[in-house]
């Protein structure tokens, strides 16, 4: 039996901890939380910080059975697997100090720079003066953005209507090393994509139109609304999705591996706003992409992770459902008093998924800042578009959210 170390047993990672129990595998599980809802799953379980480098390399050079494969689902973490992956001896996707720069949204930029990525203009910024002097060259509207930071958090949209102090405190504040990114931003359909390379080849797998619908309403905080699957793109599109993902995965010397990307179409052609050598989160790869295509996502990402041969047939779309995830925003904020889904999700074969984030007592956060200060999401299928929408509708309506 194949033993696989996973990062991560909360919510998050229910599903991949599921999938490598059924592919028979025994399973090591390190959180913070010895309460998460992966702790039951898991075979055996250790309370590590699994963001802290020092932590996990402590606990591995104490365990000593065998590990096989280090995987996390949705956990921005490539350096800490890719560190654990070298104490024992396993393969990650690429090497601990090239995934330390992917993670860094500045020097990730230059990097894709030098191999050929599409990117919006760029520019590292480290005083108030900088910012001033970059808006002036890329012109209004821009994105700031620390360069270390996840979850939309510090993400601004930069008109004319910001103040562009606050703008630099407010994002400065949310970087834990203190500098910051500005970009051009880029307007078109914004695409979140989840691709596996496979000796160096690139198979584009997951694809979702992200849906933007409240760019205004929380402005200057570019907070997404969910995703819609498939995205509307045409297969010269698709390919060059695939080009461009090709480039990032040389670029951080992946040749087996996954690759999340977030991508712009922008007059036509594909950008890449950032990618990340790791599985998406938020249920992507593990609901919305398998329901989409019948690629089962996470048994060939946990494959890779073993460092098993994977057959790219394996890869290539089955079918074609329509999905969309949709997230619950609180109205106002204060002290959540109800917090309910309708009854029909329980029984509706076309709800897949559905959850909250909160739950009564805490306190909502409002306007919306960041995707973790979402309340909760539903996911939806459909063999037909026109009904997943109808029911996107129904369901907004019988959900219930009271805050006092
Ligand atoms: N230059 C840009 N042009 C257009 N849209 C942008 C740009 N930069 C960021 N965005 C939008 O804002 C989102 C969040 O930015 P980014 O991915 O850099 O931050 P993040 O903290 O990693 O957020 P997330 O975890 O949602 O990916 C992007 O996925 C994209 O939709
Ligand atoms: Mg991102």
């Amino acid at each position: 039996m194949k033993n696989l170390l996973i990062l991560g047993t909360g919510k998050d990672q229910v599903f991949g901890i599921k999938k490598a129990k059924q592919m028979g595998l025994y399973t090591i599980g390190l959180d913070l939380n010895e309460f998460s809802d992966g702790v039951k799953l898991v075979d055996e379980f250790y309370r590590v910080n699994i963001k802290d480098e020092k932590e996990v390399e402590e606990f591995l050079n104490e365990y000593k059975n065998p590990i096989n494969g280090v995987i996390a689902f949705g956990v921005d973490i490539p350096e800490i697997l890719a560190k654990a992956a070298e104490i024992k001896d396993v393969c990650y996707y690429t090497d601990y100090n090239t995934a330390l720069i992917s993670k860094d949204k500045y020097k990730a930029k230059k990097r894709m720079e030098k191999y050929g990525v599409k990117l919006p203009k760029f520019s590292k910024i480290e005083t108030f003066e900088d910012l001033i002097k970059r808006i002036k060259e890329f012109g209004y509207p821009c994105v700031l953005k620390p360069v270390d930071n996840s979850g939309a958090r510090g993400v601004l949209r930069i008109t004319e209507a910001v103040d562009l102090k606050w703008a630099f405190n407010y994002s400065k504040s949310l970087s834990k090393g203190g500098y910051l990114i500005l970009e051009e931003f880029l307007d078109g359909m914004q695409i979140s994509s989840e691709s596996f390379i496979v000796n160096g080849k690139v198979y584009t797998v997951g694809l979702s139109e992200r849906n933007y619908e409240f760019l205004d309403k929380f402005v200057p905080f570019i907070i997404e609304n969910g995703g819609d699957l498939p995205p509307l793109l045409t297969n010269k599109q698709r390919e060059k999705i695939d080009e461009q993902i090709s480039k990032c995965a040389k670029a951080f010397g992946v040749k087996n591996g996954v690759i999340k990307g977030d991508l712009v179409v922008h007059e036509g052609k594909i950008f890449v706003i950032e990618v990340a050598l790791r599985l998406s989160g938020g249920h992507f790869s593990s609901i919305e992409i398998p329901l989409n295509t019948g690629v089962d996502f996470l048994k060939y990402a946990i494959l890779m992770s073993l460092g098993k041969k994977i057959d790219s047939e394996n890869l290539k779309y089955k079918l074609e459902k329509y999905v969309s995830l949709r997230y619950i925003f609180p109205y106002k904020k204060g002290v959540i008093k109800i917090l309910q889904f309708p009854e029909w999700f329980k029984t509706s074969k076309d709800i897949v998924a559905y959850d909250f984030y909160y739950k009564t007592g805490d306190t909502a956060n409002y306007p919306v800042k960041s995707h973790p200060e979402r309340l909760g999401f539903f996911i939806i299928t459909s063999d037909k578009k026109e009904n997943v929408q109808k029911l996107i509708k129904q369901a907004y309506n019988d959900i219930v959210v009271e805050i006092e």
